[in-house]
């Protein structure tokens, strides 16, 4: 007779949102201008002309949101913190009101057994810094560590697990190569550049938080990783897949974990936009400076043949199979891929803790509640075989703002009505809660 799956005791029940997809109130309490505020000003930027500046009204709603959290008995929460209302210019003048907002939004957490994993930087660049070159800028990676040590500072007596970063990839790619995201660049080796600029971001960031002498504080990048399958079982088709793999996964945890930036990615980049003479020496050290966990986005995965197709590189993305399941986007859904990317880093990364710290899907909420159970199950298997995973944080405890999507994706667990702005736990939102009140998910196949 098959039995439940159960968790370790202390496995973090979590939820994740970011600041300018809920928070709203973009021009209260002396909040700077950001790059997403700019972005969404641009017109056919974002579907439907849709902006953050409503958003979920969290800002406003704060207390009531962690309360609906709390009573859903989720014992962990992922949120991110607006640079902008902390450094309205960037740098300088600190504003005193974006920081009370968040230390009370800290303590209400708390107050309510819910540990914060704060992010610093998911996505809402000062525009200011933007307008001096932002991540194109090595002298941004130094703002963004004065920002994150004044937020050690700030917060650092109750947080102990920082996300320096959010998904350097996708800023990469979506904001800096193709133009689909803030700041809306398309300039392949300002992308390179940015990426580099952003690990050592994370780099100073983690080092300023080994400075305050904190023994028990953590940083770590929030990867977006795709696990890779090649097109055909060929070995052309595997070459393609690994080179892919470099350019996603690789170029990110190799250098963040110590081991430098691959060689085989160099050497694409650098057929591509010559040598990357901004990596400079000492750089690799800094970005090494002391990750102390990985955390996960894993939404879908990539297959990939040989030929040209993804930007200048000798791969191309294939569409997914016909007989695997999507979502409401069209991605694949393959939880068994969750498992094997938790045991590869593991494998590769040996002692790393690891934090699923977004999954999530846009679905019909029946679908939702599967989707949810197959990917905690693909985790409890990633446990069982030993990898060491400390949480899960569903994308998103809200509907929110998606992004050049607007409002039409919805990955919450809470539906959030545009015009009243009323919360509802969907069926997905209870049934996560039972599994977190109790430890565990009913037997997979249920
Ligand atoms: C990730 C982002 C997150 C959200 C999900 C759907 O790439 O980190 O903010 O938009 O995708």
């Amino acid at each position: 007779m098959s039995t439940e799956l159960r968790f370790p005791p202390g496995f973090r029940w979590g939820t994740a949102t970011s600041a300018y997809q809920v928070e709203g109130a973009t021009r209260a309490d002396g909040r700077g201008e950001s790059v997403w505020d700019r972005f969404c000003r641009v017109p056919g930027a974002i579907e439907n002309g849709d902006t953050g500046d409503d958003a979920c009204q969290h800002y406003h709603r704060a207390d009531e949101d962690v309360a609906l959290m709390a009573s859903l008995g989720l014992n962990a929460y992922r949120l991110s913190l607006a640079w902008p209302r902390i450094f309205p210019a960037g740098d300088g003048r600190l504003e005193p009101r974006g920081l009370a907002h968040y230390d009370r939004l800290v303590d209400r957490l708390l107050a309510h057994g819910i540990t914060p994993l704060v992010t610093l930087y998911h996505w809402d660049l000062p525009q200011p810094l933007q307008d001096r070159g932002g991540w194109r800028d090595r002298a941004t990676a130094h703002r963004f560590a004065d920002y994150a040590a004044a937020c050690f500072d700030a917060f650092g007596d109750r947080v102990r697990d920082w996300v320096t970063i959010n998904e350097p990839w996708i800023v990469g790619v979506l904001g800096h190569q193709l133009g689909l995201h803030a700041p809306g660049e398309r300039d392949v080796a300002g992308s390179v550049r940015a990426m580099h600029h952003l690990l050592l971001g994370h780099g100073l960031a983690a080092g300023a938080l080994r400075a305050t002498g904190r023994p028990d504080a953590r940083a770590g990048v929030a990867y977006s990783l795709f696990p890779h399958t090649p097109a055909a079982d060929t070995d052309a088709d595997r070459a393609a897949a690994h080179g892919s793999d470099g350019y996603v996964n690789r170029w990110f945890l190799d250098p963040v974990h110590g081991r430098g930036y691959p060689a085989d990615v160099r050497e694409h980049w650098e057929n591509a936009v010559g040598p990357l003479d901004f990596v400079a020496d000492g750089d690799e050290r800094t970005i090494a400076a002391g990750s102390d966990f990985i955390g996960v986005n894993y939404y879908t995965r990539r297959i990939v043949s040989a030929g040209r197709g993804d930007g200048p590189f000798p791969w191309k993305v294939e569409p997914g199979r016909d007989d695997v399941p999507r979502t409401d986007l069209n991605w694949e859904i393959v939880p068994d891929e969750l498992t094997g990317l938790l045991l590869r880093l593991h494998r590769d990364h040996p002692g790393v803790p690891l934090l699923v710290t977004e999954n999530g899907a846009v679905l019909d909420d029946d679908r939702r509640v599967a989707f949810l159970h197959g990917h905690l199950a693909a985790v409890h298997r990633a446990l069982a075989a030993g990898a060491p995973v400390e949480g899960y944080y569903h994308w998103s405890f809200l509907d929110n703002f998606e992004w050049a999507m607007g409002y039409r994706p919805r990955f919450g667990l809470v539906h959030v009505d545009r015009t009243t702005q009323r919360r509802t736990v969907k069926d997905s939102g209870r049934w996560y809660a039972a599994a977190a009140r109790s430890g565990a998910i009913p037997p997979w196949p249920a």
